[in-house]
């Protein structure tokens, strides 16, 4: 595995090289096409450029005011795009049907779009797009999938500086190029549509409108903006890990299309672009399966992260902003540049930086032989790094922690206050980052009880091995921290419900939201015990955020604590809400609900996690994927010779949890199909069940069709050995 550098060198030296001649990639290009009613997924790749193109078209079950007809172009490189989208020309919502359909000449949904010239080629995808019956493109976005993003998520925001900017040029056959200069002054992002057909002209009534007659129309989508150089399936997967690429292509081609020389990116097509812990978690759970050493996914998305470590305060950045909307947010600011921004405001992403870095460096057998050469690099991405190296910022990040961290680790600090919290002045800081995923909780559950003892071991580990020349300390240090936030941080977010409690607050919970499954509550057969979202909580009576939540999966995947009762009565719980069907459980034929409300006490939790919020009573599929892992490595602590948690020996409670790993294991392969979303919703059908449905259904805060994250069942698997 040590070529891959050279390799991905070559490829584009040979692009470059035969540009004006005939820019052939040396490679077939790959192409693949996902289907997610009402949205339809095609990905194309070849060693110019990547894309992704997005066909929504509402079906009769829709939603109409939140689901129209959209075509959508999304680029890895600059984070771009276009999105065109459009209305039925006789106002009827939900008249209008649109497709992509395969090209009559290259028999394709999408072909590539080369034209070399200028500082960067022109580069992009052509396709054919049918209306079934007359449209009208009511609002085309040039430029970023963040102004994107803008529009489709928020208020419908829409920025005249961009807007303005669209320049509409009429083709002399029919048709129309539709175009915008970025704020750079060097980019140009084009869509144009042309009739295939004779007597399907489209008329131009005027410069904001472009109606179509029903019929198929050519569309060009191109930009130049330097690309990203991807890292195809055999490149991304270690050399033990090939076999996949014929296993489970519908997984390697999208973590290929996900992969890049300097960086993963998070998903298709929202997040087409760096995001730390969506990356780092990623990594942890496909450890195995990643390519190692030098041009491998592994120094992609460690190099990618050490690049964009604050300097000043070392924290681990959580998202780029890059592209037109970096120029755009410096606009803001009264500066004209084009210099990417980074958003720091997570907090769970300083902790995972050193687990990453140990699994890597320490744990796997070529990163270990890494170490000298990767840290020695110097930083290029961020200007404001340039001259510190990989190492340097690695120490700043671990110094951070370790800073952060000594207030409630030291003598007698063990108080709520000196618990770690978010960031002042932000709501969110950790995965569930939407405006209530914590229920207004200040003080998160997984980052205190779980994410940063394990990055404290990390650093540990990491000093142990030198790798911070300056603090040798460190490695007694952080173990010390790390020891009494595995035993210390978990009864602040203890929830203790009696038998009777419970059966009253479950019956109330389906009563009043009408729902039409049933409480289930002859499932609770005595007191039930959870550990809250977090602390802090906007509730007025108490502190306590009391939703159910599947983030004890932090916990048995990335520590093994060792106070025993602690251990054998948290796992306990935690295979009792796997057992339990949803709303006394977290299980569902769908999935575990992230989020069960249910317990809540408060009207306020039920009524902001529902099924149509990002982080409500909504299956992840990486979280399922963790709580697999979790629960694997807990029970494997059983296998071994010596040292074995007491649980492995409580044969009750040994054969409870691997029930629940079984379980999971059952709905999770009952899911297969949809398991790579990001995230999906359901509803509830009389005599079916709960049934799978896009969270786009109630939401505009669309699911990505694949993420990094959820791909990562690849490496993850039910361990039969495990009875
Ligand atoms: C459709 O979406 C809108 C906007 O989110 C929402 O207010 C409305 O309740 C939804 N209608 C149905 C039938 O779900
Ligand atoms: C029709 O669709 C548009 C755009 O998708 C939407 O804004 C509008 O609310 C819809 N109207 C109805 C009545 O659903
Ligand atoms: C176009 O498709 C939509 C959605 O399927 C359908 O309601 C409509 O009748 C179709 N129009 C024509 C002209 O076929
Ligand atoms: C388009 O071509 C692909 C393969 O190239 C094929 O699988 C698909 O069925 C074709 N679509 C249509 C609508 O013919
Ligand atoms: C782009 O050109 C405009 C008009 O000449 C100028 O005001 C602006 O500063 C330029 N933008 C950048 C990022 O250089
Ligand atoms: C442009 O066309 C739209 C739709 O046909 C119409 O509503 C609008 O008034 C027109 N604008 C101008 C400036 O003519
Ligand atoms: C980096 O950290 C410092 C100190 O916390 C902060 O003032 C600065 O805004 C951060 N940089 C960015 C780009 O957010
Ligand atoms: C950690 O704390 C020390 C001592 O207060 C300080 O000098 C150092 O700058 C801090 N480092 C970071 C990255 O916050
Ligand atoms: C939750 O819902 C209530 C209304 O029921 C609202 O006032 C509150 O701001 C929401 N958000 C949070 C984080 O609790
Ligand atoms: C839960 O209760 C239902 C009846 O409401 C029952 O059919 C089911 O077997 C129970 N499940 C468990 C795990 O106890
Ligand atoms: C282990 O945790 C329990 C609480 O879960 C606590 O009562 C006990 O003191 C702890 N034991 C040790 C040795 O820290
Ligand atoms: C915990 O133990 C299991 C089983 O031996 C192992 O797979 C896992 O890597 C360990 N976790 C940590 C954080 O050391």
């Amino acid at each position: 595995m040590v070529s891959f550098r050279n390799a991905a060198t070559a490829a584009v030296a040979f692009a470059v090289a035969s540009a004006s001649t005939c820019h052939v990639c040396p490679d077939d290009p790959t192409r693949f096409v996902l289907s997610d009613p009402p949205y339809t997924d095609y990905f194309y790749s070849d060693c110019n450029s990547a894309a992704q193109v997005v066909v929504t078209s509402p079906l009769p079950q829709s939603n109409l005011s939140i689901i129209g007809p959209r075509l959508l172009i999304a680029w890895p490189a600059g984070n771009s795009g276009a999105a065109a989208f459009f209305a039925p020309q006789n106002g009827v919502n939900g008249s209008l049907a649109i497709e992509l359909v395969n090209s009559t000449t290259t028999g394709n949904a999408l072909d590539p779009i080369y034209e070399p010239g200028g500082d960067n080629p022109i580069v992009g995808v052509t396709g054919r797009i049918s209306f079934n019956s007359s449209a009208t493109l009511v609002l085309p976005i040039l430029g970023s999938i963040r102004t994107i993003r803008d529009f489709t998520e928020g208020p419908s925001l829409l920025q005249p500086i961009i807007q303005d900017a669209i320049e509409t040029t009429k083709f002399e056959q029919g048709g129309f190029s539709l175009s915008r200069l970025w704020l750079d002054n060097v980019t140009t992002t084009t869509l144009s549509f042309e009739p295939v057909e004779k007597g399907c002209a489209i008329r131009h009534k005027n410069d904001t409108s472009l109606h179509f007659d029903a019929g198929v129309y050519t569309f060009n989508a191109s930009f130049n903006y330097p690309q990203l150089v991807q890292l195809s399936s055999e490149e991304v997967l270690a050399d033990s890990a090939q076999g996949l690429i014929e296993e489970s292509p519908e997984l390697t081609q999208p973590l290929s299309f996900l992969s890049y020389t300097d960086k993963l990116l998070a998903g298709a097509w929202r997040f087409l672009t760096y995001f730390g812990r969506d990356s780092m978690i990623s990594m942890l759970l496909m450890s195995d399966i990643l390519s190692p050493g030098e041009g491998g996914a592994w120094e992609a998305g460690i190099g990618a992260l050490l690049e964009r470590v604050n300097k000043t305060d070392g924290s681990a950045a959580h998202e780029e902003t890059i592209g037109d909307y970096a120029t755009y947010l410096n606009m803001q600011e009264g500066v004209m540049s084009t210099d990417p921004m980074y958003d720091y405001k997570m907090v769970d992403t300083d902790y995972f930086l050193p687990i990453v870095l140990a699994e890597y460096f320490i744990k796997n057998p070529v990163g270990k032989g890494r170490v000298e050469k990767f840290l020695g690099q110097k930083a290029t991405e961020d200007p404001d790094n340039a001259g510190l190296t990989y190492r340097d910022l690695a120490n700043l990040n671990a110094e951070k922690v370790m800073n952060i961290t000594a207030p409630f680790a030291s003598e007698g600090g063990q108080v709520q206050e000196n618990l770690l919290r978010l960031k002042e002045g932000e709501i969110v800081g950790e995965w569930r980052d939407s405006n209530n995923g914590l229920g207004g909780g200040r003080i998160p559950y997984d980052v205190n009880a779980a994410i940063a003892p394990a990055g404290l071991r990390a650093i540990s580990s990491l000093a142990t091995a030198g790798f911070f020349p300056n603090h040798p300390d460190w490695a007694e240090q952080a173990a010390a921290y790390a020891q009494v936030f595995e035993d210390e941080t978990l009864h602040f977010f203890e929830v203790d419900v009696s038998q009777e409690d419970a059966v009253a607050l479950v019956d109330d919970y389906v009563s009043n939201n009408d729902f039409a499954f049933s409480s289930q509550t002859s499932n609770i057969t005595s007191d039930v015990r959870f550990y809250g979202l977090a602390l802090e909580g906007n509730s007025d009576n108490q502190d306590l955020v009391k939703v159910m939540n599947t983030d004890d999966c932090f916990r048995h995947f990335l520590l093994n604590t060792t106070n025993q009762t602690q251990l054998s009565s948290f796992i306990s719980q935690t295979a009792d809400h796997i057992l339990a069907p949803f709303p006394v459980g977290l299980t569902t034929d769908v999935g575990l609900f992230v989020a069960n409300p249910a317990y809540g006490s408060d009207p306020i939790y039920s009524t902001n996690f529902t099924n149509a919020d990002y982080h409500g009573t909504v299956v992840w599929g990486w979280q399922l994927s963790m709580m697999a892992k979790g629960l694997e490595r807990q029970l494997g602590r059983c296998l071994a010779s010596d040292d074995t948690p007491d649980f492995c020996r409580h044969e009750a409670l040994h054969s409870k949890v691997l029930s629940a790993y079984h379980r999971l294991w059952d709905v999770i392969d009952e899911n297969r199909s949809i398991l790579s979303n990001e995230v999906w919703s359901w509803k509830y059908e009389e005599g079916e069940g709960f049934v799978a449905v896009p969270l786009g259904d109630y939401s505009p805060t669309e699911s990505n069709i694949r993420q990094l994250w959820s791909l990562t069942f690849l490496a993850v698997k039910r361990n039969e050995a495990l009875k």
